[in-house]
């Protein structure tokens, strides 16, 4: 059977519209019928080779779907069932899963080098050739198939675009604030880039009893957009000093919590600088490999008493968190239609790619 995907066919290579060929699910997998894929920010990290991946690959990991067929010994979901892709696919077993650190699964992290699924093989093919899909995902395709402990079950009654911004954006950045970080009601957050993870570290800030939320970045729109999400204050980064503002709204003191949300060396460093004494600096964007963090040990860190924290997909357990995001969602406490700026077709996702790189949307969203 042949379908279209997005493939990045090399690094910095517009992504083409291909038929590519898929396999029938093995034991332990399930096949997706593709209802929407967000675009964020991480597909475009691969295309420019910030995140590395094998090549040709499906892009693509912030996606939902109908199961189409599971493999062998596959019980928790049926045909039918509607399921969040997650990129991380938890296993539920293995040393970092049995301490409620699914997000740094261990078997996951293979098929995250390989491009493949979990034995290191691949579902796809291009004219016959090996195919590879980023991070067990490859949602950017009319089908794709994905470990079972990345399938997520969700009720039908969540739609598509929604279902599929909770699988990378809405676990990444709400995660950030209600599991990575330590907020505690009252206090004062500063989130410095507020795209489709960013919005959503914002209403995760609210959601946690923060007190002030201070916006930064450097688009208007966006600062807008923040707002409508939960924070208090907004500070445009192409204007003035991120670090100083912080630092007058904060009596000198510096943000109890602040997240960095882009993954770029000015704003990490400045991110550390702004958070207060005994604070926590929670790092969320990903960088390039060769931004470093570097701190005066005495000075910076031991006399400062800093929490300088990594956060991986908002150090969520899927398993238990989507079920969670949804209940909020219907509940009203948490914006997720509002993330949408754009519903588009697969054709559509290079000028995806190039509203992204200018900064002015949240999310793009294809719908199949
Ligand atoms: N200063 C302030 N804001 C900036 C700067 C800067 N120097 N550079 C970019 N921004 C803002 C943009 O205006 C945009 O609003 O950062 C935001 C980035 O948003 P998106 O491109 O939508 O990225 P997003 O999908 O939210 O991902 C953010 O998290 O998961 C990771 O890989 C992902 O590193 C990326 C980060
Ligand atoms: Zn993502
Ligand atoms: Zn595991």
């Amino acid at each position: 059977m042949t379908h279209k995907a997005a493939v990045a066919t090399g690094l910095d290579q517009p992504l083409e519209i291909l038929d590519i060929g898929i396999d029938e699910p093995h034991a332990g997998e399930v096949r997706i019928k593709m209802g929407a894929s967000g675009v964020c920010h991480s597909d475009l990290s691969v295309q420019n080779g910030t995140l590395m991946s094998a090549f040709p690959v499906v892009l693509g990991h912030e996606g939902a779907g109908v199961v189409e067929k599971v493999g062998e010994g596959v019980t928790h979901v049926k045909p039918g069932d509607h399921v969040v892709v997650s990129w991380v696919p938890q296993c539920g077993e293995c040393y970092f899963c049995t301490r409620n650190q699914g997000e740094l699964c261990e078997r996951a992290n293979t098929a995250m080098a390989t491009g493949g699924l979990l034995d290191g093989t691949y579902r796809f093919d291009l004219d016959g050739a090996p195919l590879a899909q980023m991070a067990a995902s490859g949602t950017f395709s009319q089908y794709s198939i994905i470990p079972a402990s990345g399938a997520v079950k969700i009720p039908d009654d969540v739609p598509m675009p929604v279902a599929a911004l909770i699988g990378c954006g809405v676990l990444t950045g709400v995660g950030a604030a209600l599991n990575t970080a330590d907020i505690a009601k009252g206090d004062t957050v500063a989130v410095v880039g507020c795209g489709g993870v960013g919005l959503n570290v914002i209403q995760g800030a609210r959601i946690a009893g923060a007190d002030r939320i201070i916006a930064i970045d450097q688009n208007e729109t966006k600062l807008a957009m923040a707002k409508q999400f939960g924070a208090t204050d907004t500070v445009n980064a192409s204007q003035v000093n991120a670090v100083s503002q912080v630092m007058e709204m904060t009596e000198q003191r510096g943000a109890d919590v602040a997240f960095e949300v882009i993954g770029l060396q000015q704003t990490i460093d400045d991110v550390i600088t702004m958070t207060r004494r005994g604070g926590q600096a929670i790092l969320v964007g990903v960088p390039r490999m060769d931004v470093m963090v570097q701190l005066p040990a005495f000075m910076g860190l031991v006399l400062q008493e800093k929490t300088v924290k990594g956060c991986w997909y908002g150090s969520s357990n899927v398993h238990t968190d989507v079920t969670k995001l949804i209940d909020l969602y219907k509940k009203g406490e948490l914006k997720l239609d509002e993330l949408i700026s754009r519903e588009i077709s697969l054709d559509e996702v290079n000028e995806a790619f190039d509203a992204m790189k200018t900064g002015e949307i949240a999310r793009s969203v294809i719908v199949y």
